[in-house]
């Protein structure tokens, strides 16, 4: 047999060779809170596409909600699951080799990765997960897409802040965990939400005297639903009640990305602070997005397309080039779309305070905020409350300057 015919062989873990289903995925180290309903829904979902990709910012949750369900579908693949970690990969030419390391596939002369992939997976029924894509969405996209078109029996799930745009994929955005709700509450109510049951555990793994109290609870369910349910941002707030109350650290959120530093030795270095965890997006984007996003930290608490169009316009953005720079922030999950859906539509961007942290703004020369003369819109009449720490509206309030819209 040719070695362009011969089946790739199997690496030396030997249960391809017993026809046992290879399962093994990534061991988390900490607890698992809630998401029931997200993962029914995502079950279903995986019976209904052959491509599926979980989709939202970063630290919301997306890898652990796909392992989550992973675990619970794994059985039903009869040729199991292959898990491919991708977040420390960063050459895109490399994911087929990673993916078929993950699949225990030797290397073998004369063939492709890709060539070698499809031979393998064409008469299995296996689920590949594709985790942490978002720095290599091109070359996962082509990888996802061959495969499924040569593999009658692969299924796909993948995770990534911006979703890989394959024909047939279906996009699932993760939503945060649950919130308390903000009218008066007991602690054991509170306790029901999601997000305050993250805070609890994981403040209790650094203080195990830490309880949620009724004297505590709503410093606790204000710092939940500040953080907008984001599991990072719980995770890493929960982390600093080794020093402080949880009354300290609701009145230290106003710089989240400055308090929100404390992760572990061993999380992904992306997921070590908040900050990190948004710069390795921004850092994916070309400039005039990454502009946009520095420009939209003037906003605090959502902002309409008409007020981002009024405020962010300017320089190399041109005004009718924002609905389609905050589509793409959309797609990257960088922007929310708020619900409900009416009308006016609201966005959100959580991470814009952290973007604007650095010095990037500042030294832009473009901004409209920092040159030109004086115009007509007050910010008042913008309908989208602006940041009250950023040091722009502070100046922009008395005076809003645009000159170079005009430019
Ligand atoms: N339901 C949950 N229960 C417990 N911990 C969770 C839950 N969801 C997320 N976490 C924790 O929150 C942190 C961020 O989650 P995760 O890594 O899944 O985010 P992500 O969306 O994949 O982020 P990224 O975009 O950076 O890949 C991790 O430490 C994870 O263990
Ligand atoms: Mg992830």
């Amino acid at each position: 047999m040719s070695s362009a015919s011969r089946p790739p062989s199997p690496a030396a873990h030997g249960s391809h060779a017993t026809g046992a289903p290879d399962i093994r995925l990534p061991l988390p180290l900490t607890s698992f809170i809630g998401r029931e309903r997200e993962i029914a829904t995502v079950r279903g979902l995986l019976e209904q596409t052959r491509l599926l990709t979980l989709t939202g910012a970063g630290g919301s949750g997306k890898s652990r909600l796909a392992l989550e369900v992973v675990r619970q579908v794994a059985s039903e693949f009869p040729h199991g699951v292959g898990w491919v970690e991708l977040a420390a990969l960063s050459n895109p030419d490399l994911v087929p080799q990673q993916v078929a390391a993950a699949l225990g596939l030797r290397e073998e002369g004369g063939r492709s990765r890709i060539e070698a992939l499809l031979e393998w997976l064409r008469d299995r029924s296996l689920l590949l997960v594709l985790d942490n894509c978002e720095h290599l969405v091109d070359a996962c996209a082509t990888l996802a897409d061959t495969l499924l078109r040569g593999c009658p029996g692969l299924k796909v799930l993948a995770t990534s802040r911006e979703a890989l745009a394959v024909a047939g994929e279906r996009a699932w955005l993760v939503p945060p965990l649950s919130l308390p709700a903000a009218e008066p509450a007991s602690a054991r109510e509170r306790a029901e939400s999601e997000a305050v049951q993250l805070f609890v555990e994981r403040a209790q793994a650094v203080l195990p005297t830490f309880e949620l109290t009724d004297a505590n609870a709503a410093a606790v369910a204000e710092i939940c639903r500040r953080l907008d349910g984001i599991p990072l941002a719980l995770e890493l707030a929960a982390a600093r009640v080794k020093v402080l109350s949880p009354e300290q650290i609701r009145d230290r959120l106003g710089d989240a990305f400055r308090l929100l530093t404390s992760g572990g030795r061993t999380a992904l270095p992306r997921h070590r602070t908040l900050r990190a965890a948004i710069d390795w997006s921004y850092d994916l984007l070309e400039e005039p997005k990454q502009l946009l996003l520095q420009r939209l930290s003037v906003f605090s608490g959502g902002f309409t397309i008409e007020a981002a169009e009024a405020v962010c316009a300017g320089g190399p953005i041109e005004s009718w080039e924002v609905l389609d720079l905050l589509a793409q922030l959309v797609d990257r999950s960088l922007v929310v779309m708020r619900l409900p859906r009416s009308a006016p539509c609201r966005m959100n961007c959580f991470t814009c305070p952290g973007v604007s942290a650095g010095s990037k703004e500042k030294s832009s020369p473009a901004s409209p905020l920092t040159r030109g003369a004086a115009t007509e819109v007050p910010f008042s009449k913008l309908d989208s409350p602006l940041h009250p720490t950023h040091p722009r509206p502070r100046l922009a309030q008395a005076q809003w300057f645009r000159g170079s819209r005009r430019a």
